[in-house]
């Protein structure tokens, strides 16, 4: 049975009387990375919203969503937000609370989630910090969200979510705003929580050097609908739809240089 299971979903504005998206159907199991891609606007970020259910309330939601066997609803996601799902948000400013330091927010969210008090969410976040190579940890536990730049921000947010260790953790651009060594670890780390938890990880980049590192399955969206879905590697070598080459091919020339970090990945993933 798969981990997740997405049956036609459907996002529509009943103000403008559009659809966000439309009919999107897929489902993806433990240890396997699904990437979803497609050009600005074309409804990635609404797929990953609908899933942790923090779609706007003024948009109509049609279509089931079953994680676990569970179907998913309104009040089943509250509670499944942050240990069962995790989600890296494309917007890692808007993802904290402006008035409280980062050690505090990372404290709350273990003492909330995981039950850990005092010292022991101390060092959780800590070491959540040292994962992402975040230097001076105890330093920067005490600054406040507008304090660090973006990158630093998501470093700590996909930080908070691994040491969460959900069961399914959805990332919208988690590299947009690392450099390429950071780039590299956030991938390995991501990786390296699919294959140790058997998370199931659901990715949406521009960056196709960092989808064809870690994806197994490919979601390819247009205008709100999918064009193209099924094996990362069937798609990235013999794209089906027009559409989907022109973006495979315009996207790779944008992220040659990240073939290095593909065949890296492969060869630290080789068995010795
Ligand atoms: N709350 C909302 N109400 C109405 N329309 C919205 C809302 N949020 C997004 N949209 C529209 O839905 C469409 C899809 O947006 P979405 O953010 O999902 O795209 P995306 O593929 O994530 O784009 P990007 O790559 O730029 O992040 C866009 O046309 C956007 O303007
Ligand atoms: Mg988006």
């Amino acid at each position: 049975m798969p981990f997740i299971d997405v049956k036609r979903l459907s996002v529509h504005d009943p103000v403008q009387q559009s659809h966000l998206v439309a009919n999107i159907t897929f489902s993806l199991h433990r240890q396997r990375c699904l990437a979803v891609i497609g050009e600005s606007g074309s409804g990635k970020s609404t797929i990953a919203k609908t899933l942790i259910g923090l779609i706007s309330p003024s948009l109509k939601v049609d279509g089931e969503i079953i994680f676990d066997g569970e179907k998913l609803t309104t009040q089943t996601v509250k509670g499944w937000r942050g240990k069962r799902i995790g989600f890296i948000s494309q917007d890692a400013m808007n993802a904290f609370n402006p008035i409280e330091t980062i050690g505090h927010q990372m404290i709350e969210t273990f003492h909330q989630h995981l039950g850990l008090r005092g010292k022991e969410g101390e060092l959780h976040a800590i070491a959540g910090l040292e994962s992402v190579h975040l230097k001076n940890p105890y330093q920067l536990m005490k600054t406040y969200p507008y304090e660090l730049s973006g990158g630093m921000l998501q470093r700590v947010m996909i930080a908070i979510t691994m040491m969460l260790s959900p069961d399914v953790i959805i990332a919208d651009e988690p590299t947009a705003s690392l450099d390429a060594y950071n780039r590299r670890e956030v991938i390995m780390q991501l990786q390296r929580m699919k294959e140790e938890t058997g998370a199931a990880l659901i990715v949406i980049s521009h960056d196709l050097g960092v989808v064809q590192a870690i994806a197994d399955e490919l979601l390819v969206m247009h205008q709100g609908v999918m064009l193209e879905h099924g094996s990362a590697a069937k798609i990235f070598t013999s794209p089906q739809h027009p559409q989907t080459k022109h973006l495979l091919e315009t996207r790779l020339r944008l992220s040659k240089p990240l073939e290095a970090l593909r065949q890296q990945n492969r060869m630290e993933a080789a068995p010795c």
